[in-house]
This record gives C-alpha cells, sequence and structure tokens, in this order.
C-alpha cells in the first residue's frame, strides 16, 4: 500500500519536516531548490554529492522555519530534469524516508507537469505490501499516514496531484493483487474483490462461472481451470462514459497460481507464480483510472480468470479443445495455458468490434530471455497502434520494445490434428513470438479476421522486477 497524502503547502527546510532537494549531475551538480542551502561548489565536493541518478545525501541546515536545524535529503536526477528523472528520484526518495512524518519536496519552479512526476514517483516508490505480515503491537508506523507536500506556484499543479492520486490508488490496486498470495486470490475470490471495487462506480461488472464459460464455449478458459479445485472465472467490466470518442478493449492474463499443470514447471520455476495473473490485475487497474479521471473514452476489460494445476482432471498433453472462436487446439504443453485462456477473451473482445484491442500477459519466459525484467515485448498487428503504445510507456517511463510476428513463425502453429498447436515441443525459438503468432489468430471474426487492431504486450519480466527502480 502507499500511505501518502499530498497537498501543495510545502513547508521547506523546517524543522519537523524531511526536505528533499534534487541535485542535477553536471561539472558542478546543482542543487534543484529555492536555496543553496549555503553550500558551494567546493562544500557540494567535501560531501561527495554527484547529482547521479539515484545518488541520496542527508545533511542538516538551518532551518528557515522555527528554530533548530532542519533535516535535508539530497538526491540524484542524472544528467537530466525532465519527468522520467524526478519520478524516479522521487522514488528512492520515497524509500528513504518511508518512515518520515512529514516530507516537503523542494524544487524551484516547479510546472504542473513535474509536481505529477514527483507525486506519482514519490506514491509509487514508497509501496509496500504487508498485508500478511503479522504485526508486532508497537509498530505502529506502519499504519500512519505520510504527509508530502510539493512545492509549486503553478495553477496546474492542483489537478496534477488529483491525477497522481488517481494514478497511485490504481496501480496500488493493481500491485496488491498480484502480491496476494494465490491461495487468497484465487479465480473466484479475485472476481469478487473486482466486484466489490466497482459497486457504486461508473464501472459495471459481470462475472461469468464455471457452467456459464461451459455453456458460451469458452473451451481454453474452461480447459485451463478443470485441472483445480478452484473453477475458473471471466470478469467483464466496462466503463462507458455517454461523451465516449473511442472503444478501447483491455484483455488481461488471469492465472492466478501456474504450475504448469501436467507439463509440470520444475519447482524453483514455480516460485513466484502467484503473479500470472499480473496481466488481468493490470486491466482493472487501468479501468479504475480511467474511470477515475473520467476519460472520453469507452474501456471493456476482459480477466480470463484460471488456476493451472496438475490433477487427475486436469488437461492433458495430446488433448484437443475448441475455443470459443470454434478454432480447435491441439494441446501440446499444458504450461503453455496463458495464450488459451487469452484466446477465448480476445475472442469475446473481438465480437463487440472495439476500435483496438490491447491485451496484456506475463505469457513467455522467452520475453525475459529476449528483453530482460524492465522491458516489455510489443507485439500486433497495426502499426499505428503499435506506435501509439510505444509512445505512451516512453511517456509514463514504462520501457518497451516493439518484437515481430514473422511468417515462418506462424507456419509453427500447424497441427496434424487440429487447426493449431498451442506450442511447439522441442523448439523453444522465439518463443514470445509464437506465443504472439497463437493469439493473433483468435483476433477479429472469420472472413474479417485481422480487421481489429490489436496490440499484445508481454510482460513476463516487468511483472516482477525483482527489485526497485533507482
Ligand atoms: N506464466 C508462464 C510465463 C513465464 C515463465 C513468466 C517464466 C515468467 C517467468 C507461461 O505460462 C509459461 O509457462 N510459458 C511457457 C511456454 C512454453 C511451455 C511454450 C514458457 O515460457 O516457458
Ligand atoms: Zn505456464
Ligand atoms: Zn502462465
Amino acid at each position: 500500500m502507499t500511505n501518502a497524502d499530498f497537498t501543495l503547502d510545502a513547508r521547506p527546510y523546517s524543522s519537523d519536516t524531511l526536505t528533499v532537494v534534487p541535485v542535477l549531475a553536471g561539472e558542478a551538480p546543482t542543487l534543484l531548490g529555492s536555496s543553496d542551502l549555503g553550500l558551494n561548489a567546493s562544500r557540494i565536493e567535501a560531501l561527495g554529492v554527484s547529482g547521479k541518478a539515484g545518488a541520496t545525501q542527508r545533511i542538516l541546515v538551518a532551518a528557515e522555519h522555527g528554530d533548530g536545524e532542519a533535516a535535508v535529503l539530497l538526491v540524484g536526477l542524472g544528467s537530466t530534469r525532465d519527468a522520467e528523472s524526478l519520478r524516479r528520484a522521487a522514488g528512492v526518495a520515497a524509500r528513504a524516508l518511508s518512515k518520515a512524518a512529514d516530507v516537503s519536496y523542494d524544487l524551484a519552479d516547479a510546472s504542473a507537469e513535474e509536481v505529477e512526476a514527483l507525486a506519482t514517483g514519490h506514491g509509487l516508490g514508497g509501496y509496500s505490501f504487508d498485508r500478511f505480515k503479522s504485526k508486532s503491537g508497537d509498530d505502529e508506523s506502519a499504519d500512519a499516514v505520510q504527509r508530502v507536500a510539493i512545492e509549486s506556484r503553478d495553477e496546474g499543479a492542483q489537478a496534477s496531484l488529483a491525477k497522481a492520486r488517481v494514478i497511485i490508488g490504481s496501480v496500488d490496486l493493481t500491485r496488491n493483487l498480484v502480491n496476494t498470495p494465490p491461495n487468497a486470490l484465487v479465480p473466484e475470490e479475485f472476481a469478487d474483490r473486482v466486484v466489490q471495487e466497482f459497486a457504486d462506480s461508473d464501472v459495471s461488472v459481470e462475472v461469468w462461472d464455471e457452467p456459464k464459460l461451459i455453456e458460451e464455449g469458452c473451451g481454453g478458459i474452461t480447459g485451463v481451470g478443470q485441472g483445480s479445485a478452484n473453477a475458473p472465472r471471466l470478469v467483464y467490466l466496462e466503463y462507458a462514459p455517454a461523451d465516449a470518442r473511442a472503444h478501447v478493449a483491455l484483455v488481461g492474463k488471469g492465472i492466478t497460481f501456474d504450475s504448469g499443470g501436467l507439463s509440470i514447471k520444475p519447482a524453483a520455476s514455480m516460485v513466484g507464480m502467484k503473479f500470472d495473473m499480473a496481466g488481468a490485475a493490470s486491466v482493472v487497474g487501468v479501468i479504475r483510472a480511467a474511470a477515475a479521471l473520467e476519460l472520453p473514452v469507452r474501456v471493456s476489460g476482459w480477466c480470463a480468470l484460471a488456476e493451472n494445476m496438475p490433477s487427475a482432471t486436469a488437461l492433458k498433453p495430446d488433448d484437443v479443445i475448441t475455443m470459443r472462436s470454434k478454432t480447435t487446439v491441439e494441446v501440446t504443453n499444458t504450461d503453455a495455458e496463458g495464450r488459451l485462456v487469452l484466446g477465448d477473451a480476445l475472442a469475446l473482445a473481438s465480437e463487440v468490434k472495439p476500435d483496438v484491442i490491447i491485451d496484456i500477459a506475463t505469457l513467455t519466459g522467452a520475453q525475459m530471455v529476449a528483453l530482460g525484467d524492465r522491458t516489455t515485448g510489443l507485439m500486433g498487428n497495426d502499426e499505428q497502434w503499435r506506435d501509439r503504445v510505444l509512445a505512451a510507456s516512453e511517456a509514463v517511463g514504462e520501457p518497451t520494445w516493439s518484437m515481430p510476428i514473422p511468417e515462418e513463425i506462424r507456419e509453427k502453429l500447424d497441427s496434424p490434428v487440429a487447426d493449431i498447436v498451442n506450442a511447439k515441443p522441442g523448439d523453444r525459438a522465439g518463443g514470445m513470438l509464437f506465443a504472439a503468432a497463437f493469439l493473433e489468430k483468435f483476433i477479429g471474426e472469420g472472413e474479417s479476421a485481422q480487421s481489429i487492431p490489436w496490440v499484445h504486450l508481454d510482460i513476463a519480466g516487468p511483472a516482477d522486477t525483482k527489485s526497485a527502480y533507482g
């Protein structure tokens, strides 16, 4: 959770607040606050202040408000003052100052955009998840709300803070779902949490249970879910404002735990697989934000939820299943389950003919091999939409890289017994691209296949970056 309350009434350099001052790197590092704090070049050097991105120093200066001394945290921006460097620096500051009751940012002439960057950086960087820690009674600081004030004279700053609060709250929601252990977030529980979240809001939620999924022909979702004691669900969300100018459909992979099924994962690879619903959790968070920000866009979301387990009733390698789109799939590997649940959800999204479909999924280990744990792999069938999503990722500091779906990879989908296979046994080359080629089969309907622009985001790495951004 993020326990910060943001305001604009900063009182920097008082004895009862911790002041954060960003520092720009360069031949002579520059303090970007409203005061030079009496630090001339030689004292800056003596303190070892470099302005290097993520570097921090704590110093004491004479208080400007009240008596005594004021604590200051200098935090490096690197060599550029922009939204991304400020977000990261504020994230570093939030982690360094997690115990402080009052924090004031002093960035001279902070623009509204910079206020938003500092607030989102602080809010997102200060996140922690302790719901499952047994509290030792004396640790009250865990629940205390931190007051964070940012100095700005920009008229738009208040609106920036309001936007930052929405973004932080929505990312918190997504992160809390991702971090919740799989015994506390089976598909039914995930669906219930979404229903609760959007009760009394502009977002409508509809949940399909297992009998309904069978009735609707969602053989991918029911196939993956059939091996588990915890039945699958599909959650459909919709935010449809009267002034909507476009319709975006979001589809998320929601495997609440991925053991691999009968194609079981080795023990070490299974640890962390509670996160395999991060795509679905992102869909929920994005829709919360779109509604709270009253964006003039209709946003529909499909969360395809199942637990992938081995059992006497589980899907077997060699099984052939029939998907929502009537496409038949030979299951060659039950660990390639994400594409099965997504295939149904993509077909459902296609049926409502949105302007674009964007899916998000912790889909392949191959994504991490190719791009590491911070860069999302982006694929799709429409260059313009790929570019728009790339530009959006760039603007918010979420590295994303475009990857192809080559023809020769598409050809590997052929199955001797069904329409397509879900994996190519023994062939790991281009695993991320093969998965995308599989998903593409479910975009559009029949003859109109591929007529709907579609963007696929493989977030296997970025959904669990292991370490904080510095
Ligand atoms: N959930 C995994 C993808 C994954 C693997 C994410 C490792 C993060 C780390 C997915 O369901 C999966 O197991 N994919 C297989 C596909 C393969 C069997 C074709 C993979 O990537 O190994
Ligand atoms: Zn898997
Ligand atoms: Zn998976």
